[in-house]
């Protein structure tokens, strides 16, 4: 089982199998999968889910071993060929090193956040957690410090000057909704958007005017970035994902588009079948349609690979420029059921060490960290293309204080604690460790801009 996916050594399976022997054969290789399902679920279809065995088992039983994959070491010319090339004298001073946000520790830090959800209005229900009575609050005073460099406190004015003038999109799922609230929030610390647009169920699209700096931003609900049919209760029970074609939801509107933030993930752990150049390409957990398992990985690479070669494409078509995030895999925290009083209960960060970042997790960020790589060396020589990933897997995997878990809900013991109370230990509590991913976010787009600050 040594694979990076836990389909890939799947000789012809026989679909004709009946299912419980298909179930309990593979269950090993679809308990990863099955428990995001049955949250997913509990989120998008609040009905009580069925009791089935599955429910029972522990997330932590994940069984896939991926490779992680290390940042590139610094590219360095070899001394003997610069030297022989030129006098050390006439080379210019050397570039300051790019900082690697991606490892580092939590550390205590007193100033707190930015806003509340007194000060800000745009924080989602269920991610309300001071407004939901949790009752410890110390996981709002810690700070990300990279091993080689400092992450600045966010200044929500660097963000509004550097794109004056600019409209700026969150695309994808609800991890790219709770990365976009959090940015509204704390830049509403300093002014005040008008909400000019809004659209959909549960406002899945919106847009923000900052009128001092003549800035928008949009959340754009995408949740697999390429044409995708999400299951209902109308429609289909699995999702249908058209890898080769990207969701023009988002795309039409990247004439006008300066700055577009991609986060997808989770929602490829659905059952889904996947289509490609007009015909089925295969399915992830699929019993009973005459599909073949070919699990979500290389599907999320597909689909990563059509979005990135759209954005560039329309880029060069447009004669402007774009600049791009992906933002990588946000890891959960689920240490039980997700059903059951303390599913997420930890109230500390991890301290280093504490925790790898393996398994999904890692093959998930990989796969992202990888096609952003591929698609940088693609657009080389474009100048009007700019694309980084906002790589904050293991930041997010240290710390599992950070999520909801019961308080999705306002006062979840109220009258009592219950013995079964759902959970939430996916999305992040905001305020919380999403606004470092923005703090991140500010920082690279600053070494774009120059490095230049408004301090
Ligand atoms: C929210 O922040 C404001 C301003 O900093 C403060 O006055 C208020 O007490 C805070 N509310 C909560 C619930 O922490
Ligand atoms: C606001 O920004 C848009 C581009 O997003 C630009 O076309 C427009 O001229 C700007 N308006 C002002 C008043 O600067
Ligand atoms: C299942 O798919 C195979 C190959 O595409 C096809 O030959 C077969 O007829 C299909 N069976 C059913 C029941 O649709």
């Amino acid at each position: 089982m040594g694979g990076s996916s836990p389909f890939k050594d799947r000789s012809n399976s026989q679909h004709s199998a009946s299912f419980s022997s298909f179930f309990w054969r593979y269950l090993t290789y679809t308990v990863y999968a099955i428990l995001p399902i049955a949250l997913f679920r509990l989120y998008f279809y609040p009905l009580p889910l069925p009791q089935s065995p599955t429910d029972r088992l522990p997330l932590s039983d994940h069984i896939l071993v991926a490779p992680s994959l290390s940042s590139p070491p610094p590219a360095e010319k070899a001394g003997g060929d610069a030297t022989a090339e030129a006098p050390p004298l006439l080379l210019p001073p050397p570039a300051p090193p790019v900082c690697d946000y991606t490892n580092g520790k939590w550390v205590h830090d007193k100033a707190g956040p930015l806003y509340n959800g007194t000060t800000c209005g745009t924080i989602k229900d269920g991610q309300n957690c001071i407004a939901h009575g949790r009752p410890d609050l110390e996981y709002l005073y810690w700070r990300w410090e990279p091993h080689q460099c400092h992450l600045p406190r966010f200044q929500p004015i660097d963000f509004l000057q550097l794109l004056r003038n600019k409209n700026v999109a969150f695309v994808g799922d609800s991890m790219a909704r709770n990365q976009l609230e959090s940015l509204i929030c704390m830049l509403s610390s300093v002014s005040e958007p008008t909400l000019v647009y809004t659209n959909g169920e549960d406002n899945k699209f919106r847009k923000w005017h900052f009128a001092g700096h003549n800035m928008t931003i949009s959340v754009y609900w995408s949740p697999f970035l390429v044409k995708g049919v999400e299951k209902s209760s109308s429609g289909p029970d699995h999702n249908e994902l058209y890898l080769d074609t990207v969701d023009e939801r988002w795309a039409a509107d990247l004439g006008w588009l300066d700055m577009v933030v991609l986060s997808v993930g989770h929602w490829f752990l659905h059952p889904a079948v996947y289509f490609e150049g007009g015909s089925a390409l295969g399915c992830h957990y699929c019993p009973g349609l005459n599909h073949t398992e070919i699990g979500f990985y290389d599907v999320l690479r597909k689909a990563l690979r059509t979005t990135l070669k759209a954005l560039i494409a329309r880029t060069r078509a447009s004669g402007r420029s774009t600049e791009a995030f992906v933002t990588t895999f946000s890891p959960s925290h689920f240490e039980g059921d997700w059903d059951k009083f303390g599913a997420c209960p930890k109230t500390k960060p991890y301290q280093e060490g504490e925790k790898l970042l393996e398994g999904m997790d890692a093959e998930m960020r990989k796969i992202e960290v990888e096609e952003v790589e591929a698609s940088k060396a693609d657009a080389r020589e474009f100048s009007g293309f700019r694309l980084e990933a906002l790589d904050i897997s293991k930041l997010s995997l240290m710390r599992p204080d950070g999520h909801p878990g019961p308080y999705m809900y306002p006062f979840p013991f109220a009258d009592g604690v219950k013995d079964r109370v759902q959970n939430d230990c996916v999305h992040w509590c905001l305020p919380g460790p999403v606004d470092t991913w923005n703090g991140i976010l500010l920082e690279v787009i600053k070494r774009w801009n120059g490095g230049e600050t408004t301090e």
